[in-house]
């Protein structure tokens, strides 16, 4: 008879516990859409509309304006759409927006998800395949993040230049699962996930429009939520490197620079995060929705020259 020391239960438990969370992790990720779901959602869009977007934008809290100002628009509802996520947030809008910003054709999400909302990843990242399949070349992201930069103040600009995937550490990650080569490589690179190019065009528009004093570059990391931060965890992002912290962004730039995308991101720092017990930051909510108004319109012209010239730097560069 083979006798079980308490060693060997601590072992066999421990395998236990390791399958457990395997199993756990990769069934909560294995991706919800085939490449037929993909295909024809991106037919039924192209049977729908004449518009052959070459940028696609997902719009952060209140740059759903950005939308109101291209030409010759045509809307669909998320619900309208076959395969596509819907919105489960009351007021969310959730609408696909076509249509043309000086000439490029664009297309805008109004209203994106979040992984604390309870979507998959896959789910959430589900449009920028179709952007992909319907001949999209470049990702503009842009929303909404908390300051954890000392230096920044309520109301800056930051041009995302690299991000922390915390989620992904976790196993929350959009590209666990099979991988489809036909949307890209098992294992992608990621050094260099936001263009150095767009952000150099973005720095550029930022001074030609005089806003250079609030303008930074930085570094994002995502965070599932849907809580904010403890003051102990944003000391740690801190420590980590990160300048700002938000609850999105980073799975679409993932699944955009695993397929090919170029990718440009914004975001707009509406609060600045607690790093400290002893001195409580009370965020002045009206003061943060009037800055955030303000610099929405300044947002807004930034993104529309961006776009205007990515798209003629995408020409030169072809
Ligand atoms: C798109 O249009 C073609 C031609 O009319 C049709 O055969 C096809 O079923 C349509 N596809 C979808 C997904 O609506
Ligand atoms: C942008 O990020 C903020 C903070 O992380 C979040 O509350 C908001 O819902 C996001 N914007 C959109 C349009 O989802």
């Amino acid at each position: 008879m083979i006798r079980y020391s308490q060693h060997h239960f601590k072992y066999i438990q421990c395998i236990y516990v390791c399958v457990f969370v395997c199993v756990h992790l990769t069934s909560g990720n294995s991706c919800c859409c085939s490449f037929e779901d993909y295909k024809l959602t991106t037919e039924w869009l192209l049977n729908q509309t004449s518009h052959r977007p070459k940028v696609a934008v997902i719009c952060g809290s209140g740059l759903g304006l950005l939308a109101d100002g291209a030409a010759n628009k045509q809307i669909f509802r998320y619900q309208d759409i076959p395969n596509f996520p819907v919105s489960t947030v009351q007021g969310h809008e959730g609408c696909l927006v076509f249509g043309t910003i000086e000439d490029t054709p664009c297309v805008f999400m109004q209203g994106h998800f979040h992984l604390y909302e309870g979507y998959s990843l896959c789910k959430v990242t589900f449009p920028v395949r179709i952007f992909k399949l319907m001949g999209v070349e470049t990702l503009l992201v842009t929303n909404a993040s908390g300051g954890i930069c000392p230096d920044f103040k309520v109301g800056d600009i930051m041009i995302i230049k690299d991000h922390i995937n915390l989620p992904g550490f976790a196993g929350q990650h959009p590209l666990c699962g099979p991988n489809d080569e036909r949307f890209g490589i098992r294992f992608p690179c990621m050094s260099d996930a936001y263009s150095k190019d767009l952000r150099r065009v973005a720095l550029d528009i930022g001074s030609e429009l005089g806003c250079s004093d609030f303008i930074r570059e930085g570094v994002y990391c995502m965070v599932s939520g849907p809580n904010f931060e403890t003051i102990a965890e944003a000391r740690m992002l801190l420590i980590l490197g990160c300048d700002s912290v938000g609850m999105s962004t980073v799975p679409e730039v993932t699944v955009a620079k695993h397929c090919g995308l170029r990718v440009i991101g914004l975001s707009l720092i509406t609060n600045k995060v607690s790093l400290d017990y002893s001195r409580e930051e009370k965020v002045n909510h009206d003061e943060v929705l009037e800055i955030g108004k303000m610099r929405a319109e300044v947002l807004q012209k930034l993104v529309t020259t961006l776009i205007s010239r990515c798209q003629q730097q995408s020409i030169n560069t072809h």
